[in-house]
């Protein structure tokens, strides 16, 4: 039998930026056949952040900005970067690129790439990001999550339009001796009918998606815990993609874990696909006294169709 080997990481600081311009339910009551009413009892949403000539690198670069100054980093030490998106500036190259030159950081050894796991983009990257500091090259890796959906949205079709926003959050990574373990379980069922597609234009079956989602939020968090022993007394917070209301709502009640434990945003933002998780953990992380030791578990779903689940421990 394989011997699985737990990752330790520490998590060294988080960050976020989202766009200034605002589109709120009643906005879209304006360009589409909908209301407030409709889009608020449905999925939970109230207003969503638009770019407005920023690019995902952009907003990416920001986002990083601020975790490495709310830590007063010395962004000299990071030698890894990923970006998780679908909505990157070019073909190539990729963000992770434009982040380290916006940074500064062009004439250093770090190594760059982007991850395009859709709205489970994070929850990848966080994992890619762990393997890699645990691998022994690295020691301090810049992961971030950044969308610009607004580019991909049809304003012509209310089933989905309502639903998408900007923005991005990040988090550092550094390899430690301290006992910090993580862990993560990602997986992918290939579709050759998409029921979710990015290309010109975001184009998907809600309900398919809807119940794909909470099964797989449930199995996800379900695995996490069950494979590294946790209770739920041990997790401070579980940060999920930020998809749908319901969706978590749902997922909460099949595993009998408190709604409370589950750090909800979707009303301001809507879903910023891979910036979800990396934007929600940064404004628990600014608001809530750090739990020292106790875990944290991302869960996200996403385009593929994808799916997956990471524990870190604060
Ligand atoms: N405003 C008003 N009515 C709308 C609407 C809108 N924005 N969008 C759809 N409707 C209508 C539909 O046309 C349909 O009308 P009909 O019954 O006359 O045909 C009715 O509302 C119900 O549509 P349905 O698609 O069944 O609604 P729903 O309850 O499943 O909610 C979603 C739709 C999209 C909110 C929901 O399916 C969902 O969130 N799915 C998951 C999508 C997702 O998370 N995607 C991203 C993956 S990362």
């Amino acid at each position: 039998m394989k011997t699985r080997f737990l990752n330790n990481v520490k998590i060294v600081s988080t960050g976020h930026y989202v766009p200034s311009g605002v589109l709120s339910n009643e906005d879209l009551e304006k360009i589409v056949d909908t209301s407030d009413e409709w889009i608020y009892s449905r999925t939970g949403i109230k207003t969503r952040r638009i770019a407005n000539g920023e690019k995902t690198s952009d907003m990416a670069y920001l986002a990083a900005l601020d975790a490495i100054n709310k830590a007063g980093y010395e962004a000299s030490r990071i030698d890894l970067i990923l970006v998780a998106t679908c909505t990157g500036d070019y073909r190539a190259p990729s963000v992770a690129c434009r982040v380290q030159a916006l940074l500064g950081l062009s004439e250093r050894d770090v190594a760059c790439f982007d991850v395009n796991a859709a709205c489970s983009g994070f929850v990848y990257a966080s994992s890619v990001a762990s393997q890699m500091l645990n691998g022994g090259r690295y020691s301090s890796a810049l992961v971030i999550g950044a969308e610009t959906l607004s580019l991909y949205t049809d304003y012509e079709d209310r089933g989905t339009c309502v639903l998408f926003g900007d923005g991005a959050g990040a988090m550092i990574l550094e390899s430690t001796n301290e006992y910090k373990p993580a862990d993560f379980y990602l997986s992918a069922k290939g579709e050759l009918d998409l029921s979710i597609v990015i290309n010109d234009k975001i184009a998907m079956d809600g309900r398919k998606i809807y119940q794909f989602a909470v099964r797989v939020f449930e199995e996800s968090i379900q695995k996490i815990m069950l494979d590294n022993g946790l209770g739920k007394e041990d997790i401070a917070v579980i940060i999920p993609h930020q998809a749908n209301l319901r969706i978590i709502e749902k997922a909460a009640e099949l595993l009998n874990i408190d709604i409370e434990k589950f750090y909800i945003n979707i009303e301001k933002y809507g879903n910023t696909s891979a910036a979800s998780i990396p934007i929600a953990f940064d404004e628990y992380m600014s608001a809530a006294p750090r739990q020292e030791n106790k875990k944290v578990i991302f869960v996200g779903f996403g385009a593929g169709l994808t799916w997956g689940a990471a524990m870190l421990t604060l």
